[in-house]
């Protein structure tokens, strides 16, 4: 079963120390930025194009086209931004990767901005994990210190700043038009788009945006080739990727494996399901996403396979919850953080996520009425696709889903005047 495992990101993982220079060194790091630098920028750019890579920030679109967008030639400042912000719930594999292997990253930055000709790149990274930001930091230093950032890098006449900068604790700065304003020293809200970052981003400067898993997957396709990188994973999702299993299963945690993997066979790799129990329902890409059921778990993990079971695969965060668990319960936290996160720019946010909190809470505590069910429907209808950015949107999609798949529940929320779940049986979101 583990020959299902591609660890490529996650290769030196348990190696000792894997976080220094020196450990990074060993393993053939830093290797790949000489290849790319010899090869030119616009041949990065093509084999980037050409291995398929998409989007590992849940959106899924192909990196060598978003860096083709970059006006090549025209001597003004570009900018590379990377993504780590990770906040969206149930996801978790950026701030691991960060901490286990943040060279990998500094590489992967140094490439890319190498290939979009940027002088000068940022890590904004989530606030609360200091542990990370404090592991960049040193990463970063180490590269300065060894020659693989600053004037000149190894020799090539490339130049390049690379600051890692920390939030300072709202999800809504991991949307990136608001993570650029906050970059900028104001208050992280959505901009509008178009014009994309990669036309007018930070400064208003072309800007390439990218999640650090996409950013870290670079060197390795420098190394290995686009061929090696496609033969991983579909024919329209390529590579390897990081699944984050959580929740109600034996061993949580990263697996790294081609996209297009089933979570039948993942949940085999990582034990199963806790047990005595069975699945109930399971997010593909963290809470934004909408939730699937037993039914869906031969669904092959990719972009175009989530989406045709009705969900997006996303940052691929598997959230899993058994029998045990009430789903009114789980959506109601979740709409409560979306609730909480809400940047306040748009009113069908703004105010539409405090009616569903409202409306979700009376039916868990047996306060509400059918009538109740109807308008959280009615209310995600004039949110979804009226919201300024993704986050509207996002918090509906636990709650039509689950009303989907599991109507019943919601009524038993009526019939039995309250939640009939014992919540410490769950152990989640007791
Ligand atoms: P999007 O599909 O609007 O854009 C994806 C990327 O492509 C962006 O960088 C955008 O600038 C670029 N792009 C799209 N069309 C373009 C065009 N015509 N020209 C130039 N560039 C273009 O998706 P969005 O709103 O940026 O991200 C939504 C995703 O974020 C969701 O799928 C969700 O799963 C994920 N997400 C991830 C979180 C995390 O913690 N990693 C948190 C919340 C959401
Ligand atoms: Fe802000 Fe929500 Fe509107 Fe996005 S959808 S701009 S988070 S209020």
């Amino acid at each position: 079963m583990t020959d299902m495992l591609t660890p490529v990101l996650s290769d030196n993982w348990d190696t000792e120390r894997p976080w220094t220079l020196e450990s990074y060194e060993q393993t053939g790091g830093y290797a790949a930025l000489d290849t790319a630098l010899g090869m030119g920028q616009d041949a990065v750019i093509d084999l980037v194009k050409e291995s398929g890579l998409r989007g590992r920030g849940g959106a899924g679109f192909p990196t060598g086209m978003k860096w083709g967008f970059i006006p090549q030639g025209d001597g003004k400042p570009h900018y590379l931004v990377v993504n780590a912000d990770e906040s969206e719930p149930g996801t978790c594999k950026d701030i691991p990767l960060m901490m286990a292997s943040p060279h990998t990253l500094v590489e992967g930055v140094i490439i890319s901005s190498y290939a979009i000709r940027a002088n000068h790149a940022f890590i904004y990274v989530r606030g609360e994990v200091l542990h990370v930001v404090r592991r960049l930091q040193r990463a970063v230093q180490e590269a300065y210190l060894a020659g693989h950032l600053g004037q000149n890098i190894h020799g090539s006449g490339y130049d390049l700043e690379l600051t890692v900068h920390a939030g300072a604790g709202a999800y809504i700065c991991g949307e990136e038009t608001a993570l650029l304003d906050s970059l900028e020293g104001r208050r992280g809200q959505p901009r509008l788009r178009p014009p994309f970052p990669a036309v007018a981003g930070l400064y208003a400067a072309p800007t390439v945006i990218n999640n650090v898993e996409s950013i870290a997957s670079v060197p390795c396709i420098v190394r290995n080739g686009a061929e090696w990188f496609g033969s991983m994973g579909t024919e329209k999702s390529k590579g390897m990727t990081l699944y984050s299993l959580s929740g109600h299963v034996k061993r949580p945690g990263q697996y790294e494996a081609p996209l297009g993997i089933t979570l039948r066979q993942l949940l085999d790799l990582a034990g199963g399901v806790r047990e005595g129990h069975e699945l109930k329902f399971w997010t593909p890409g963290g809470s934004s996403t909408p939730i699937l059921t037993a039914e869906h778990l031969d669904v092959p993990l990719d972009y175009e396979g989530v989406g045709a079971a009705g969900s997006m695969l996303g940052t691929k965060a598997l959230q899993i919850f058994d029998e045990t668990t009430c789903v009114v319960r789980a959506v109601l936290r979740w709409t409560e953080f979306y609730k909480h996160e809400s940047c306040g720019k748009c009113t069908p946010c703004r105010e539409g996520t405090w009616w569903l909190v409202q409306t979700l809470a009376r039916l868990e505590q047996g306060k509400g009425s059918e009538q109740d069910l109807e308008n959280l429907l009615d209310t995600c209808d004039n949110i979804l696709g009226r919201s300024f950015c993704a986050l509207g949107d996002g918090a509906t999609s636990p709650i039509t889903s689950s009303i989907q798949h599991f109507r019943d529940e919601y009524v038993r929320h009526l019939t039995e005047g309250g939640c009939p779940f014992d919540h410490a049986a769950s152990t989640l979101f007791a």
